[in-house]
């Protein structure tokens, strides 16, 4: 350990090997986004809902206009939403498949499943064919979303760390912008657009699944598997240098006491791994609860309830989808040097003020019918965008870094399970509950995801330890044992050599 608490940091190169297996294993994060981004829109086009939902259709051609519940249909949303169910069970035999098999094969499998999913739903002609069709692209998610942080986390360096998981995210928001982009076309080609949309998905799950075989298993997933020869010339590799020999070993010693662990998901029921557990799953549940998901699945019709266009609004919510993509860059650069508890509480303060303004300005302008001016339509753009960016930097990528970066190898995979099935049950629920709860509640949703950001700003105060610059095999000793609150829970384990 260096003076200033880190964690020793060692020799490595950043070869285009290396470079290539983040890039590839990346694609992971662009399906999930591509699907954030595809459902909502494919959802409002009208030949879809012709086709497979007549009687929303129906209702639809004669709705009567209120702003704030325009689009407020339980099975439409079920229907977007019943693939994070999906994807919630098969993250927990997505971390079998992650200790069992590795972390690349894992990636291997969520592609398989990605591309039947795609081809399914660019054919299918009926509704049931479609929802299994769902179900497999969520069974994807689940596999993908549990081996592609982990396999980012694990195969980086100390001092980037942070910054090549953002990849995940980065991909994630480079899907979210295409699936936006592909819609916009795709709303004009009639009666087919939404199979092209459905099916595009296709074209980065095949390259997730060529890159799969080409990318290296993680030197810690190889060791605990028994593959200790093999991981020692993967690390080689992927740091480009030939003496690895002192981070190798702390990898092995780390696999050792993993390998003592017979049961993790019995020993994240104990007491040490409260601190983890607590983090992990609550940092998802916030990340979900700053409400990015009623901007990414219905930007369009927000924008349409404030006055926008059909068309004006398809592009407001490219203009947010290159916002997103855009800060997530700046949380690349920023995430190893500022750390991770600095970016969480200034995008807390930046999202509160952003949610607040936005839910002010609608309650006091914007009524059932009607619309608000357009300078004010500009100024709530402006402020989405603004909260978009911040939590691009900030709980959009650490929301899957810091869960990914503090458990201990013995149950790394078990636990991080939980907070990819956490994230999955939140985004269902928000997604579910979005559209009703704008109805209701109209404008003061905004104020009520504002009340979240100011509990979870607090949160972070009180129990997010900075984990920058730690080594994964370091983080229980120099993180939780000396932490104000979580070093109770892990006290016991204090004397015992830290790996
Ligand atoms: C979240 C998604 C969200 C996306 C937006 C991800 O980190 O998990 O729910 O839609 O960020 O960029």
């Amino acid at each position: 350990m260096t003076e200033n608490g880190q964690s020793t940091t060692f020799k490595s190169k950043i070869t285009a090997y290396v470079v290539g297996c983040w890039l590839l294993a990346a694609f992971g994060g662009m399906m999930f986004g591509y699907d954030i981004g595809i459902s909502g829109g494919v959802t409002s086009m009208d030949d879809f809902l012709e086709k497979f939902f007549p009687k929303v259709y129906e209702r639809k051609q004669h709705a009567v206009e209120n702003n704030y519940c325009k689009y407020d249909n339980q099975l439409l949303q079920l229907f977007t939403s019943s693939l994070y169910l999906a994807a919630l069970v098969a993250t927990f035999f997505a971390s079998k498949a992650c200790s069992l098999l590795g972390r690349k094969y894992t990636i291997l499998i969520a592609s398989c499943f990605f591309i039947i999913s795609a081809i399914l739903s660019s054919v299918g002609n009926n509704i049931e064919l479609l929802i299994v069709a769902r179900i497999l692209f969520g069974i994807g998610v689940g596999f993908g979303n549990e081996s592609v942080p982990l396999f980012l986390t694990e195969v980086a360096p100390i001092q980037h760390r942070g910054a090549v998981n953002i990849l995940f995210q980065l991909f994630v928001t480079i899907g979210i912008l295409i699936a936006n982009l592909v819609n916009y076309f795709t709303s004009t080609v009639h009666p087919n657009g939404w199979r092209w949309s459905l099916g595009l998905a296709g074209v980065p799950a095949v390259i997730l699944f060529l890159g799969s075989l080409v990318i290296t298993d993680t030197p810690s997933s190889l060791v605990e598997r028994g593959k200790d020869e093999k991981g020692k010339k993967v690390l080689k590799k992927i740091r480009g240098v030939e003496n690895v020999d002192e981070e190798f070993e702390q990898i092995r010693e780390g696999c050792e006491r993993a390998k003592l662990v017979k049961q993790p998901f019995k020993k994240l029921m104990e007491r040490s791994s409260v601190p983890p557990m607590v983090i992990g799953i609550s940092i998802q549940v916030f990340q979900q609860l700053t409400g990015i998901n009623a901007i990414m699945f219905y930007a369009p019709v927000l924008f349409q309830t404030i006055g926008f266009k059909s068309d004006a609004s398809l592009l407001s919510s490219v203009v947010t989808g290159s916002v997103n993509v855009l800060s997530t860059l700046v949380s690349i650069y920023a995430v190893d040097k500022v750390g991770r508890r600095k970016l969480l509480l200034q995008a807390c303060i930046q999202m509160f003020i952003c949610q607040m303004a936005v839910g002010l300005i609608l309650a006091i302008t914007l009524k059932n019918t009607g619309t608000i001016s357009k300078e004010l339509g500009i100024v709530v753009l402006l402020m989405v965008c603004l909260y978009v960016a911040a939590f691009a930097w900030s709980w959009g990528p650490l929301g899957w870094l810091i869960p990914s970066e503090t458990f201990p190898l013995e149950t790394r995979t078990a636990g991080f399970a939980f907070a990819v099935s956490t994230n999955m049950l939140m985004t269902f629920v928000v997604a579910q509950a979005f559209l009703s709860m704008l109805c209701k509640m109209r404008a003061f949703i905004f104020i009520f995801f504002s009340g979240w950001i100011l509990v979870m700003g607090l949160f972070v105060i009180l129990f997010v330890p900075e984990t920058k610059g730690v080594a994964l095999e370091d983080i229980n000793e120099r993180v939780w044992s000396v932490h104000p609150i979580w070093k109770k829970f892990v006290s016991e384990r204090r004397n015992l050599p830290m790996v």
